[in-house]
């Protein structure tokens, strides 16, 4: 029974990582409507219902992987969860980088998209509003690709959860998913992985 309840928690959490690849098609969304360009109208309405409520979407899987994640270490570790932190790097890693995504979350649902939606609401009366919206939805595609850095190098960190591949692997990749995340956010990645 225990190992059922284990191996739910590991298949959960891997879920999670997978619904967590939303800052990659966020960045195809916003590339597409970027190079419709203006007027802004109903596609722009559409865009921000579907960003607004995805960001509370992501709350749900980051939570998910939190719990999950302190939960698979409380059964393989024995309770030592505190030691597993302090011994294992990459555990703690991927914690830190956890918390930095729900902050950088937070700070988009409460702070970002509140003004974009207020400054979109004031269209097309006054027109004096377009560049700041540019400016908060700049700020936000730029934070999606942090956003998906962090959640590719969480992965790359989770696959070694318990055996380290070794440091070179970890800073090799680390590179590498940079590229992939400077590719996506200036080209959309048209061929998938370039
Ligand atoms: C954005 C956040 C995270 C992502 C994308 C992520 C992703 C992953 C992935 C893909 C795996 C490999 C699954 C497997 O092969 O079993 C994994 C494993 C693991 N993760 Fe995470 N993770 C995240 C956050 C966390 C956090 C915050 C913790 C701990 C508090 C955690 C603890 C673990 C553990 C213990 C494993 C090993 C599971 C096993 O024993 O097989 N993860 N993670």
């Amino acid at each position: 029974m225990p190992n059922t309840v284990l191996h739910t928690l590991i298949v959960i959490h891997a879920i999670s990582a997978v619904l967590m690849a939303w800052p990659f098609y966020a960045l195809v969304l916003t590339g597409e409507r970027g190079k419709l360009g203006p007027p802004l109208n109903r596609a722009d309405n559409l865009q921000e219902n579907i960003i607004r409520k995805q960001s509370h979407r992501c709350l749900v899987y980051q939570i998910s992987l939190l719990i999950t994640g302190i939960w698979i270490i409380m059964l393989k570790a024995d309770g030592a969860l505190l030691h597993t932190f302090q011994t294992n790097l990459r555990m703690l890693a991927k914690l830190l980088l956890l918390i930095l995504l729900v902050g950088m979350n937070i700070y988009m649902v409460f702070y970002l998209q509140r003004r974009i939606d207020e400054n979109i609401a004031l269209l097309p009366a006054d027109p004096d509003v377009v560049p700041l919206i540019a400016k908060y939805r700049g700020r936000r595609r730029w934070m999606a690709a942090i956003c998906l850095w962090y959640v590719l190098m969480a992965v790359v960190l989770g696959v070694q959860a318990w055996a380290s591949f070794g440091q070179t692997f970890i800073i090799l990749a680390a590179v590498v998913a940079a590229l992939f995340v400077i590719r996506a956010y200036l080209r959309l990645s048209p061929w998938g992985w370039f």
